[in-house]
């Protein structure tokens, strides 16, 4: 009966490591495509048989066992079996340490322990293990961790993003507005629509002068050559249609298109949660 009790609580706590999983992988979907052969493991069964998981993605369940760092901490070691190691987990984008003693359940990729091969993996991150703890774990199977999800189900390891800073807060401003100008103005070229041409051809030239200035701050040079190229086309499809030569402003409507891919493909961003911004 015991037995039994015991079993059913394990298995509730399965399930709850379940729903959290899928809902860590639902949150990651969308900035990246979740790993489609994703196996979940307890941490026990890891240490038990390394080889079986090394170089997998793995979702791994078991309970905090020692903060080792900011960014690190280790999961399951059974005190009574002596010869037993614990498992290492290192979460780059760690943003709140677990609470050891509670129930984890960890995606990432399953490695052995080498600082220079997480430096590869995980570009921006700096290792920042204690010399004496780095040693004890050299390699040694550890997981490099995407997701930390805690009971709670909220998972530690997302990214937080950085906030703008105030010229990149104004020229998402810029960008905003861009967008309806554009818009506007490719459906007034497609009219043949002198009025609206005139209305938001200057608007979004000096829209794009804007972002000439911006970039020009940040020494961005492609981005300005980019941007002076929008403030030169908008100026030449007004003055196109004010001549009534459409088939030009329409050539350059397409240019202006043209323009936003090139510049968005080598200096936008998307963000985790869904928004924009200038890459570094
Ligand atoms: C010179 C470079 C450049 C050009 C040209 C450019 N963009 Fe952008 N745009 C950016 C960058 C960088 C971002 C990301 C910054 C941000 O959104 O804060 C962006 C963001 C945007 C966004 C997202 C705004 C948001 O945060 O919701 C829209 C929409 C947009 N651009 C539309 C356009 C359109 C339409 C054009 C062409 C008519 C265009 N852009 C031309 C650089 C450019």
């Amino acid at each position: 009966m015991r037995r039994r009790l015991r079993w059913r609580r394990r298995q509730m706590v399965l399930a709850v490591s379940a729903c959290a999983l899928v809902f860590a992988v639902a949150t990651r979907a969308q900035q990246a495509p979740a790993p489609a052969n994703l196996v979940p493991v307890a941490a026990s069964s890891l240490l038990l048989r390394p080889e079986a998981y090394l170089n997998q993605t793995v979702s791994v369940f078991g309970t905090v066992e020692q903060l080792l760092s900011a960014t690190a901490f280790s999961m399951d070691q059974d005190a009574k079996k002596a010869a037993m190691t614990d498992l290492l987990i290192v979460a780059p984008t760690l943003t709140a340490q677990p609470a050891p003693g509670s129930y984890m359940t960890v995606v990432g990729e399953v490695i052995r322990f080498d600082p220079a091969e997480i430096q590869k993996l995980a570009k921006d991150y700096t290792l920042d293990l204690p010399a004496n703890t780095a040693a004890r774990y050299r390699g040694q199977v550890m997981v490099l961790a995407t997701s930390v999800v805690d009971p709670g189900m909220n998972d530690l390891a997302k990214p937080v993003p950085v906030p703008l800073t105030p010229a990149e807060e104004a020229f998402d401003k810029v960008m905003k507005q861009v967008n309806p100008t554009a818009a506007e103005l490719r459906s007034g070229v497609t009219a043949s629509d002198v009025k609206v041409v005139q209305e938001q051809a200057p608007v979004l030239g000096k829209l794009f002068a804007e972002a000439r200035a911006f970039f020009a701050d940040r020494g961005t040079t492609d981005a300005v050559a980019w941007a002076a190229e929008g403030v030169a086309l908008a100026a030449a499809i007004e003055k196109d249609a004010t001549d009534n030569r459409w088939s030009d402003a329409r050539e350059s409507t397409t240019k202006l298109t043209a323009l936003c891919q090139s510049c968005h493909a080598a200096h936008r961003e998307r963000q985790p949660d869904g928004t924009f911004r200038v890459k570094k």
